[in-house]
């Protein structure tokens, strides 16, 4: 059983590394972050005059803005969603309404799983995946076995910070095998994978023991806005419903979800860009004494880096010179010096390389 761990484990921390090294505060281009590196689509900027007005009014209570974008986008049913003030919402919410006794977490992945979990009382095992299988699932009877006592199973699809895309064949067959089960499925990243429309739960029949947690934050770079929607059954959906505050989508973000309708070439644009950086990226880390990339799926490379004792010299070169990335290690499973590099602009992407290559042996011996 996992310890009641409820302290946050979210990256973007360039600042708190810096202080640790004893190094002067500087501008740091950061890789920990890993959201769609062409930024927000235009339309919100061009819009955002009009979004202003929507602030004086209490929005819809459940966000009929981003059912809007759900149904057109994914053609989903009104009673088969749930829009939430970003996917964190709705991870930390199912566990609570659904009063699940015993939840199993797929790891290496996001740590809010857990800690949404355990803050709903739930108790939390693991089913950890080695990065010798590249973290994929190979033993799905060995998961089968863990799911004997358990009401729920957590599993990230792209996993972050793995990257792995399980396919979703395995996932279906294990959600028939094991159909007193919750499988609750998050695809805050599937529209970066290759074949995305294909590849999600959310395009095809719904199943009923299968949720599945979106989010709008990182495909369309609007963290700071907080969207995103829970699909699946329509009695699970609406016993979450029963159980969630009112009003927690935004008026502003409510406004823009509907705007995203309109960002098709913005969309197409990501793809090709992302798909270009990742598959370049994933070559040229490879190409790095010292460090193993592995198989990305998403818009992040996860590294294992074996240069040095400790992953520590890696961030001390790169902090010193400007650049950061996200330190892995607290994450269960991926202790031995791993780290994610989320994906930049072609020329920033350059850059780290670049920064990687000049790592000064000598210096932290
Ligand atoms: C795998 C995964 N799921 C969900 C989230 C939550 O994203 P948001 O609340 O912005 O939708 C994150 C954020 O980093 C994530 O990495």
């Amino acid at each position: 059983m996992v310890n009641s761990d409820i302290a946050y484990r979210h990256g973007g921390t360039p600042r708190s590394d810096l202080d640790r090294f004893g190094l002067p505060d500087r501008p740091i281009l950061d890789f920990s972050v890993n959201l769609n590196f062409l930024g927000p689509p235009a339309i919100v900027r061009d819009r955002w005059g009009a979004l202003l007005e929507t602030i004086a009014h209490y929005p819809p209570v459940e966000g009929d803005g981003v059912g809007r974008y759900y149904q057109e986008k994914f053609h989903i049913h009104l009673e088969n969603l749930l829009a939430g003030n970003g996917s964190t919402e709705l991870i930390y919410l199912v566990p609570r309404a659904l009063g699940f006794r015993h939840a199993v977490v797929v790891t290496p992945s996001y740590h809010d799983y857990e800690r949404g979990s355990i803050l709903a009382g739930t108790r939390v095992t693991r089913h950890a995946l080695s990065p010798e299988s590249g973290f994929s699932l190979s033993n799905p009877d060995a998961l089968i076995r863990g799911l004997a006592n358990a009401d729920a199973v957590w599993i990230g699809r792209p996993s972050n910070p793995t990257g792995t895309l399980f396919p979703k064949q395995i996932i279906l067959e294990l959600s028939e095998r094991c159909s007193q089960t919750r499988f609750i499925i998050d695809e805050a990243f599937i529209q970066f994978a290759d074949n995305w429309e294909q590849e999600s739960l959310l395009t095809q029949a719904l199943r009923p023991n299968i949720l599945i947690i979106h989010s709008i934050t990182k495909f369309y770079a609007l963290a700071g806005i907080r969207l995103g929607g829970i699909v699946g059954d329509k009695n699970l959906i609406a016993r979450l419903k029963r159980a969630k505050e009112p009003w927690t989508v935004n008026g502003v973000a409510d406004a823009i979800a509907p705007l995203l309708l309109h960002s098709a070439a913005y969309e197409q644009e990501t793809r090709i860009a992302n798909a270009k950086e990742r598959e370049r990226m994933f070559h040229r880390l490879e190409g790095l004494d010292g460090i193993t990339p592995f198989r990305p799926s998403a818009n992040f490379v996860l590294c294992q880096w074996t240069r040095t004792r400790t992953l520590d010299h890696l961030l001390h070169h790169l902090l010193s010179n400007g650049m950061y990335v996200r330190d892995c290690r607290n994450f269960p499973g991926l202790e031995a010096n791993f780290f994610r590099v989320g994906l930049r602009s072609p020329v920033e992407n350059n850059q780290l390389i670049s920064l990687i290559s000049s790592f000064p042996d000598g210096r932290y011996e």
